[in-house]
């Protein structure tokens, strides 16, 4: 879709995008952390810079190249994440949350290599912050985008973290199915808000889907046309 300069969906509004996944140090050179490339983020960063919007990307772990125009912030754990995002809370419209967080962090962190030394290792994980879910409890004028990897039971899944986490739209994939997911190029994914599921799209590129989701929230803003 083509828009005037002046007409961009998204001027004068504040977007920031999660991106990547969280890495949880255990000691100076071992952590916890997960498979997301946040190539989904990145590319929902550049369809909100290009829908007029002014986007900082908080960027976890990731090895892209970095789009031009946008502020990026890079950061590590859950908790850098958590601060990051409250930092810009006051003055964001869209929050886009498409970063993997790790769910759990290490009890202790060893500021020294651990030594190798029994049969078996037990590390105490604790839980971290569920950022989302925290967001949805402070939203005020927010918009709040989720997102989901699931094996299984998709849309369960989907609506009970919607509901839980307070999220105006989640996009959920089934990361089983060819084409979705982690490290791809593409994307699968189902679309819902609090009625249910309102889009279930074909297999596409990332960019082309970060378009997508970015129009859908900015129809959804307070005031929008449509
Ligand atoms: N999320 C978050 N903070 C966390 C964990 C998740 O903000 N500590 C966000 C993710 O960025 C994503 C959404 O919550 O937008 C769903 O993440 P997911 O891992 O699917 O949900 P969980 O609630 O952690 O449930 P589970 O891993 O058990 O499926
Ligand atoms: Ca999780």
């Amino acid at each position: 879709r083509l828009y005037e300069r002046s007409q961009l969906p998204l001027s004068g509004k504040k977007v920031v995008v999660t991106a990547g996944g969280t890495v949880e140090r255990i000691d100076p050179v071992r952590y916890i952390s997960n498979d997301s490339s946040g190539k989904m983020g990145f590319a929902l960063a550049k369809a909100a810079h290009e829908l007029g919007a002014d986007v900082t990307l908080l960027a976890a772990n990731t090895h892209l190249p970095l789009p031009a125009g946008i502020r990026v912030v890079h950061l590590e754990s859950a908790q850098e994440m958590y601060d990051a995002v409250l930092a810009e809370w006051s003055v964001t419209d869209i929050l886009v949350k498409a970063a993997a967080v790790a769910d759990y962090r290490a009890k202790e962190v060893s500021d020294r290599k651990i030594k190798k030394s029994g049969e078996t290792l037990t590390l105490e994980l604790v839980k971290n912050i569920d950022i989302l879910e925290s967001l949805g409890k402070q939203k005020t004028k927010q918009l709040l985008i989720g997102f989901a990897a699931e094996t299984n039971d998709l849309e369960k899944y989907a609506m009970d973290k919607l509901q839980r986490k307070n999220c105006d739209l989640l996009i959920a994939n089934d990361v089983t199915r060819e084409g979705a997911g982690f490290g791809t190029d593409t994307n699968l994914v189902n679309i819902y808000d609090t009625t249910g599921l309102i889009e279930s799209l074909p297999l596409l590129s990332k960019e082309e889907l970060g378009m997508r989701i970015m129009e859908l929230a900015a129809a959804r803003l307070p005031g929008a046309q449509e």
